[in-house]
C-alpha cells in the first residue's frame, strides 16, 4: 500500500472529485475549446483553439518507496499510464491535441510512424478509430516479409483496431527515409482513394502535440503539487513530453526543473529538436538548454533493446512496489534517475522528485521478458501445481 502522506491525501480527494464529475456528465469522446493557462499569454495566439477530450485527467500522484532509492531523496510518482486502459500512457494527451486538428483538417484518416510495438502508434491508431478516422502505420522492422510479424504487444492492438500497417526497414533514420515514405503513401493515398490524410509526426512532437503536457502541468498544478516537488523526471524519446514540462514549469515562473532521460539519440539531438518546437509554438526568448535538462547515458545498449541487469531491475521493482515499468521508456529512466541520484545529486535542484509514468505497458508483453521471468519464477517455485488432492502443493 502507498504510504499516507499529505500529498497522497489531496491527490486522492482530486482524483476523486474529478472522478464524480465524470460520472455525472463525461466529456470523453466530445470536442471542447481550449483555453491555455494564463502564463502562456505570450504564446496564446498560436495555442490549439480546441481539443479532443481522449484521456482521463488528473492522474494520481502518490509516493513511490522504490527499492535503492538514495538517502535523502523522496520520490513521487504520476501515474499517466492511467491515462486510460489501451489509451493509457503519455501519448493520449498529444492526441487530444494533435486529432483535433486532423478534424479540422477535414482529415479522413492519419498517418504516422515508429517502432514495430511504437506506444504512440497504437495510442493513434486506437484514439483515431474511435473518432472516425482510419490509421496508416509505418512501422520499423526487422523483416520486410509481414508474415514474420509476430502479432502480439502493441501490434496486435493496432490491427485490432483496423490500422494498416507499412513495414520499414529497422535503422530507417526519421528525416531521411520514414518521411519521405510517409508523404509518398500520403500523395498515393490522396490521387488513387481521394482520400485527405494527416501527418503526425514521430511521438507526437510538435508544436501541436507538445502542447498535451503544457497541459499535464497545469493539471499538476491544480493537483497543488508542486510546492512539495524540486524535480520532474521523465522518458525522452521523441521529446515532446519533456519539451512542454519545460516550457510549462519556465512560463509559469516555476523553479521546478524538468529532466528528460534519453531513451535514444542524445542531448544534442533532443535540444534541436526541442528548439523548433518552441519555434512552431511561437516561444521566443528561451532556447530548450535553459528550460530542460537532458540526462545522456541510460539508452543501454540501444533504442528498444534490454540487457539483463535491466529486466531483473524492471521486475524487482514490479514485485516490490507494484508499479510495472515498460522496458523502453521508463525503466530507462527510472535507471537512469536512481544513478544520477546517487552519483550525481547536485543535478536536481531540491531532494523531492515526481517522475511521470508515461505507460508503455503493451510494448512488454512481446516475449521479450520470458527468459528472465522463467528462471525467477522456476528459482522461487512462484508456480505451483496442485492437479491431485493426494499431492498437496508445498507451500
Ligand atoms: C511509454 C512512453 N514513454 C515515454 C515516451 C517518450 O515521450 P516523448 O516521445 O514525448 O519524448 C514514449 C514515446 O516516445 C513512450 O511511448
Amino acid at each position: 500500500m502507498y504510504a499516507h502522506v499529505n500529498l497522497s491525501r489531496l491527490c486522492t480527494r482530486v482524483s476523486l472529485r474529478a472522478s464524480m464529475a465524470t460520472l455525472c456528465c463525461s466529456n470523453y469522446g466530445n470536442i471542447v475549446s481550449y483555453k491555455p493557462p494564463a502564463w502562456c499569454s505570450s504564446i496564446s495566439e498560436k495555442a490549439p483553439k480546441s481539443r479532443l477530450i481522449l484521456s482521463q485527467m488528473k492522474t494520481p500522484i502518490v509516493p513511490w518507496n522504490v527499492p535503492d532509492l538514495p538517502d535523502g531523496f523522496k520520490l513521487y510518482i504520476k501515474r499517466d499510464d492511467m491515462t486510460g486502459g489501451t489509451l493509457m500512457g503519455n501519448k493520449v494527451r498529444k492526441l487530444e491535441f494533435l486529432l483535433e486538428d486532423a478534424k479540422l483538417q477535414g482529415a479522413d484518416a492519419v498517418i504516422t510512424c515508429g517502432g514495430i510495438q511504437s506506444n504512440h502508434c497504437r495510442a493513434t491508431a486506437i484514439a483515431a478509430r474511435e473518432v472516425g478516422l482510419k490509421t496508416y502505420l509505418l512501422l520499423r522492422s526487422n523483416s520486410e516479409d509481414p508474415d514474420e510479424s509476430r502479432l502480439e504487444g502493441n501490434l496486435l492492438l493496432d490491427l485490432l483496431v483496423d490500422a494498416t500497417v507499412v513495414l520499414v526497414p529497422k535503422r530507417a533514420g526519421y528525416v531521411s527515409q520514414l518521411m519521405p515514405r510517409m508523404q509518398h503513401v500520403v500523395d498515393e493515398l490522396k490521387e488513387k482513394k481521394l482520400m485527405n490524410v494527416y501527418q503526425i509526426p514521430l511521438g507526437g512532437s510538435n508544436g501541436v502535440g507538445t502542447w498535451g503536457y503544457v497541459e499535464a502541468y497545469r493539471e499538476m498544478m491544480e493537483q497543488e503539487v508542486f510546492s512539495q516537488i524540486s524535480d520532474v523526471v521523465v522518458p525522452c524519446g521523441s521529446g515532446g513530453t519533456s519539451c512542454g514540462l519545460g516550457l510549462a514549469s519556465y512560463l509559469s515562473g516555476s523553479t521546478v526543473r524538468v529532466h528528460g532521460v534519453s531513451v535514444c539519440d542524445d542531448q544534442l539531438y533532443f535540444h534541436t529538436h526541442c528548439n523548433e518546437i518552441l519555434n512552431e509554438m511561437g516561444v521566443t526568448g528561451v532556447r530548450s538548454e535553459d528550460i530542460l535538462d537532458v540526462v545522456d547515458g541510460y539508452k543501454g545498449i540501444g533504442y528498444g533493446e534490454s540487457t539483463d541487469e535491466e529486466l531483473q531491475l524492471l521486475t524487482n521493482i514490479g514485485r516490490k512496489t507494484g508499479i510495472l515499468l515498460d522496458p523502453t521508456y521508463t525503466l530507462k529512466a527510472v535507471r537512469g534517475m536512481l544513478i544520477e541520484m546517487k552519483t550525481n545529486p547536485s543535478r536536481f535542484s531540491g531532494r523531492n522528485v515526481m517522475f511521470i509514468h508515461t505507460g508503455g505497458l503493451y510494448g512488454m508483453l512481446d516475449g521479450r521478458l520470458d527468459d528472465v521471468m522463467r528462471k525467477q519464477v522456476t528459482d522461487s517455485r512462484q508456480i505451483i501445481s496442485y492437479f491431485s488432492t493426494d499431492r498437496p502443493p508445498h507451500l
